[in-house]
């Protein structure tokens, strides 16, 4: 098992806080609102409010959704959700908000992100004051500034990853071998840097949630039947140069694709729904071969090149027949 701690005894350590996540009704600032019209928020019951990422990540899903809402299972079915790629936790929130599943169980092992994660659902306020105090001071001197610096509390690390998030270049994050965060300055007029009523939305929604930087092979020891599993890896290249590994420090490469596909077969044969997103390539098609094959069309939203942002097939692979009766595209099982 990855990790000194295990991950099953820490589950077991259910938090006992019990937060009603829908409806909510965050206090919102006029650039909330504006945001909230601009993006498409997920609205749920009768108090519109939004869900949605806080941060802009590499393969992130948000343009799927739309996509994927047809593929999830059938709302009522769903107890446990569990999703061990997280990234912005594009999905997470879409799923809170159509499904509703009773707990949620969150990984990456990108150990910031998930910090990052934890300070809005634990310390919000402190986070939300640090985010004001960058927004004020925001330049281009200063943006490289924060990037050299490695703060000591769990706010300020997760204020300056928001910050450079939402200031630097596409919004990326991106480490180098040594892991240290290497996207230039983005030029943006007037980023929002701080989205109160949104972090305070997400806080609202996470508080059922555990989260965890562990590897994904650690899910072995915690998944049971009945429980719906979002798997969204790093993918599978459609070249040797389309390569984009570097959310951590570590690469994903076809071994770690190949322990995945025997991970989903194990968890197929117990039980578990499962929904898995990939690109389209042989490997991918191959592994997955004796289940439901999807395809949706996506574009790709983080490329230097400009050009390169074309619509791309990518698939969806699910053990489970869908809420709707949308025919498999590929070998049904
Ligand atoms: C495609 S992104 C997920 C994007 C996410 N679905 C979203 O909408 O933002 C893949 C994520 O997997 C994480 N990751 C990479 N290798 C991993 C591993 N071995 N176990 C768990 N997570 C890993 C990366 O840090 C990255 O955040």
């Amino acid at each position: 098992m990855h990790g000194s701690r295990s991950l099953r005894s820490s589950v077991a350590f259910c938090r006992g806080r019990r937060v009603k996540c829908v409806p909510v009704s965050p206090r919102r600032s006029p650039s909330d609102d504006r945001l909230s019209r601009q993006r498409s928020p997920f609205r749920i019951g009768e108090n519109a409010t939004f869900l949605r990422p806080f941060v802009k990540w590499a393969g992130g899903k948000s343009q799927l959704l739309g996509q994927f809402q047809a593929l999830y299972p059938k709302p009522g079915s769903v107890g446990r959700y569990l999703e061990p790629f997280l990234g912005s936790g594009a999905v997470f929130f879409h799923v809170q908000a159509l499904l509703q599943p009773s707990h949620a169980l969150l990984c990456d092992t990108n150990a910031e992100l998930i910090d990052t994660f934890l300070a809005v659902r634990d310390e919000l306020d402190a986070l939300i004051e640090l985010l004001r105090q960058h927004q004020k001071q925001h330049c281009e001197s200063y943006f490289y500034e924060a990037r050299t610096h490695s703060p000591q509390t769990r706010a300020a690390r997760a204020a300056r990853l928001i910050y450079l998030n939402k200031t630097g270049f596409n919004g990326l994050y991106r480490v180098n071998s040594r892991g240290i965060f290497n996207v230039p300055f983005g030029h943006r007029v007037n980023p929002t840097i701080l989205s109160e009523a949104l972090l305070r939305a997400v806080s609202i929604a996470l508080q059922k949630a555990q989260l965890h930087a562990r590897d994904f092979r650690d899910l072995s020891a915690v998944a049971r039947k009945g429980d719906f599993i979002y798997f969204d890896p790093p993918y599978q290249p459609l070249s040797k140069t389309a390569k984009f590994t570097s959310y951590t420090s570590g690469s994903f490469g076809e071994k770690d694709q190949r322990d995945l596909a025997a991970l989903y077969a194990e968890l197929d044969r117990r039980g578990c729904l499962l929904m898995l997103s990939n690109s389209d390539t042989p490997l991918i098609r191959e592994l997955y071969a004796d289940f439901r094959i999807h395809h949706v069309s996506a574009r790709r939203m983080i490329n230097s090149d400009g050009k390169k942002r074309g619509p791309v097939s990518e698939v969806v692979v699910l053990n489970y027949g869908p809420q709707t009766s949308r025919k498999p595209t590929l070998r049904p099982r």
